[in-house]
């Protein structure tokens, strides 16, 4: 067994994903429809740090959701390393999405699970090895919290849930990894700290950071702006 689900992104240069005429619509209760993402193309470099930023509501969020498979786009093609995840069987898509490391705002750990095992969790239906337990523990260490790894998630700050997020989505070893506002809930200094451990780890390991932000402070700290209004980017460069 490969230590790692084959995601089929191995670039480490070159453009980790392409976006090319993606529109994602709503349909509203009202039924008129709201569309969140408008004949988006974008091109995203391997191993840089890109920051998507724009008002509440422009489609940073729909715009990561789409690129990690959360969601589905009803028209374009979007390529993650060689792959065309918008033309993918279900099986290929879960394979996808397990190899793709996603940090939500809201944290999103299971409560019932210790630390470990939400760590563990996006492996969830695959051999738990030793060789993976060593892993998530290594993870552990790399966030600071190798001395919480039996804690439950509401035994943590929030700063420490954050911690445990950022390395359950390093678990599957992913080329990309996608954050959804990772600092909005947390205080400045907290967020300074989890900032900076995003950061390092994507210098570590090369991995491609999109990141979802208001912040204009960690914008500027990022490799590249992407620049969203309603549901299109308008400057991609810095
Ligand atoms: N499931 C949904 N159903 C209906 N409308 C939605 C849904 N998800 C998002 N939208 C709408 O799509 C638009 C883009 O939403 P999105 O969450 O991508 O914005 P955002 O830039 O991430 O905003 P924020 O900064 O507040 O997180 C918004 O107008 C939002 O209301
Ligand atoms: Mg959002």
């Amino acid at each position: 067994m490969t230590s790692a689900p084959d995601t089929g992104i191995s670039e480490r240069t070159g453009l980790a994903v392409r976006v090319e005429h993606v529109s994602k619509s709503y349909r509203l209760g009202d039924g008129s429809t709201l569309t969140a993402a408008d004949d988006v193309t974008l091109h995203i470099e391997a191993g840089r740090f890109t920051c998507v930023v724009g008002a509440s509501g422009s489609g940073k969020s729909t715009l990561l959701h789409l690129i990690g498979a959360i969601d589905r786009p009803d028209a374009g093609t979007i390529r993650v390393g060689e792959q065309d995840i918008t033309s993918l069987s279900r099986r290929a898509l879960a394979d996808y999405r397990a190899g793709v490391g996603f940090v939500f705002q809201q944290f999103h750990l299971i409560p019932a699970l210790t630390v470990t095992d939400n760590v563990l969790a996006p492996l969830v239906g695959r051999k738990i090895s030793d060789d993976r337990r060593a892993r998530a523990h290594d993870l552990l260490e790399a966030v600071g919290l190798a001395d919480r790894k039996t804690a439950l998630p509401s035994q943590l700050s929030g700063g420490q849930q954050q911690r445990v997020a950022i390395a359950r989505a390093l678990i599957g070893r992913p080329s990309v990894l996608l954050a959804d506002e990772p600092t909005g809930n947390l205080d400045s200094q907290t967020a300074a700290g989890v900032m900076q451990l995003l950061v390092d780890l994507q210098h570590e390991h090369g991995t491609t950071l999109v990141m979802a932000t208001h912040d204009q402070g960690i914008a500027r700290s990022a490799e590249r702006i992407i620049h969203i209004t309603d549901g299109r980017p308008h400057s991609e460069a810095i």
